[in-house]
């Protein structure tokens, strides 16, 4: 029998706890490559802060992450670098994410400039802005304007095309539509789609809603104070939830889901 292929990201009993609270217990989460997770709970239950921990911006208390087979926490800062390279995040408030003082040019240049690629994939840098905004659907135009020209849904999308900047393997997404209104969030899930389908990206959705996560994701780990009590393929689960918490978030959330708009 052939060994499955290893886990892109591989997180194995994460927990954090600050002074005598812990926040998080013992989760573990793998994703393959090209497939989408979806992490789901409550407000509260600490999805932020195992994202964090994956991607090294809060340090776990214990547990362990793997990233393509390679050690996260042990990584010395120039392997931590390229690893940054091949893992992109979105978080949840597109106005905080985007600095008001640089034009959106320089937002996107910006990931090329510090990993020294501005030749990567051998073409000239405007073109290259170019492409990246007309992949999230933006016209060319924005290049010389600030944020604030922007409304969150447009925000979202200059965050998405700098997450995407240098071709990462796995897409981090946090709660990336819930400061959305409705509709605009709707066309920002189906862009997320396209582009992860387009590109085989593997991605860790986190959501508070059960019906977006059916939408986009491919299994989920549902989250309640901080431990994971339900995991599996995203249709078992939403049809079979095992868990009371479960069904109450599949019942609590309004079923808003793109395919349900005009
Ligand atoms: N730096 C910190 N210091 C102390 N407590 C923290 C810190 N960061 C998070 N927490 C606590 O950890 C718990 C989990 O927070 P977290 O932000 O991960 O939840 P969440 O599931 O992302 O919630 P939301 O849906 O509201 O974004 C909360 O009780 C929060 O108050
Ligand atoms: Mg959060």
């Amino acid at each position: 029998m052939p060994q499955p292929p290893a886990p892109l990201l591989h997180a194995q009993g994460l927990t954090k706890r600050y002074g005598q609270h812990t926040v998080v217990q013992d989760v573990s989460l793998q994703v393959a490559r090209g497939e989408v997770l979806g992490l789901v709970g409550e407000s509260g239950s600490g999805k932020s802060t195992v994202a964090r921990m994956v991607l090294r911006l809060v340090e776990p208390t214990a547990g362990s992450v793997h990233f393509d087979g390679i050690d996260v926490l042990r990584a010395g800062k120039g392997q931590m670098k390229a690893m940054r390279r091949r893992m992109g995040v979105v978080f949840q408030d597109p106005y905080g994410a985007l600095n008001p003082r640089m034009r959106v040019r320089d937002i996107l240049a910006e990931p090329f400039q510090i990993h020294g690629l501005q030749h990567l994939h051998g073409m000239p840098l405007e073109e290259k802005l170019h492409a990246m905004l007309a992949e999230v659907g933006l016209e060319t135009s924005a290049l010389g304007r600030y944020p604030h020209a922007f409304s969150g849904g447009q925000r979202q999308r200059i965050n998405i095309a700098r997450a995407l900047a240098l071709r990462p393997e796995l897409l981090v997404l946090d709660e990336p539509v819930s400061a959305l209104d409705v509709s605009v969030g709707a066309q920002v899930i189906n862009l997320l789609q396209q582009l992860q389908r387009t590109h085989g990206l593997a991605c860790l959705f986190i959501s508070h809603s059960m019906p977006l996560v059916r939408y986009l994701c491919d299994r989920v780990a549902v989250l309640r104070g901080g431990e994971l009590v339900e995991t599996g393929p995203v249709l078992e689960v939403c049809e079979r939830p095992q868990e009371l918490y479960t069904q109450a978030l599949i019942a609590a959330t309004p079923s808003f889901v793109p395919a349900a708009l005009p």
